[in-house]
């Protein structure tokens, strides 16, 4: 009897699929968040072990409603996660995060895409005012895709984060909600017949 897929899908557009994160990711999650390649722009440094891997899965739903993680799927192939969190209802803001580990899928657009559909839950779901997140200063393609998604500088930790020998700035980068709305109308546009939000 041949097997019927079962497709998860949380959102939707041209080329990028964000779904749940499935039990089935984790060991991807574990290559990817060890590559010392990804790994270097982000604040982990200490080697991620498969039960700690499986502890951040099966916690995942604990975090709920203050934090979500999505899968990044393209062609049928997860290639990364993405997630909001410290969601504040109260303040009306979360910051992001995101990582790409299949690295010949960087800088295809698939990281703005992903963001933008991100974007569109943060703002017109969970109708947040704010959506903001910090970038190590030598990560030059995440402060690029930030601001391809209407990001803006907003402040700077002078030397705060060591890395590769030396203190790097970490750069806050905001985006608010009326800035991304006229982006919004231009992506959904070129998505039209794809998005599903
Ligand atoms: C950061 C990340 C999510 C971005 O996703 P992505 O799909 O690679 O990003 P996009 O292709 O949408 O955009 C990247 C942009 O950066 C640009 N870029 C790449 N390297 C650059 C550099 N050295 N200087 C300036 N711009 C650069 C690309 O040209 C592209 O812009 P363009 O589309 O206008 O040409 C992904 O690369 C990733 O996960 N990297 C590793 C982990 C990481 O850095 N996570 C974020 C931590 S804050």
């Amino acid at each position: 009897m041949s097997e019927v897929k079962q497709e998860v899908i949380f959102r939707r557009s041209k080329r990028v699929t964000l779904r749940p994160v499935l039990e089935q990711d984790v060991p991807l999650l574990l290559k990817w968040i060890n590559d010392p390649e990804v790994s270097k722009y982000l604040k982990v440094h200490l080697p991620m072990m498969e039960a700690d891997e499986n502890e951040w899965f099966t916690s995942m739903h604990k975090r709920k409603p203050r934090d979500m993680v999505v899968a990044i799927v393209v062609d049928d192939k997860p290639i990364g996660t993405m997630g909001l969190h410290g969601i504040d209802h109260r303040q009306g803001h979360a910051t992001t995060g995101a990582l790409i580990g299949e690295k010949d899928c960087w800088d295809k657009g698939y990281g703005s895409e992903a963001k933008m559909l991100l974007l569109e839950f943060a703002f017109n779901v969970l109708n947040l005012r704010k959506v903001y997140s910090n970038v190590i200063a030598f990560n030059e393609r995440s402060h690029a895709y930030s601001l391809k998604c209407g990001y803006k500088e907003e402040g700077r930790l002078k030397d705060h984060h060591y890395a590769q020998g030396k203190y790097w700035d970490q750069i806050w980068l905001s985006v608010y909600r009326n800035d991304w709305e006229l982006l919004w109308e231009t992506f959904r546009k070129e998505h039209e017949g794809f998005l599903m939000v």
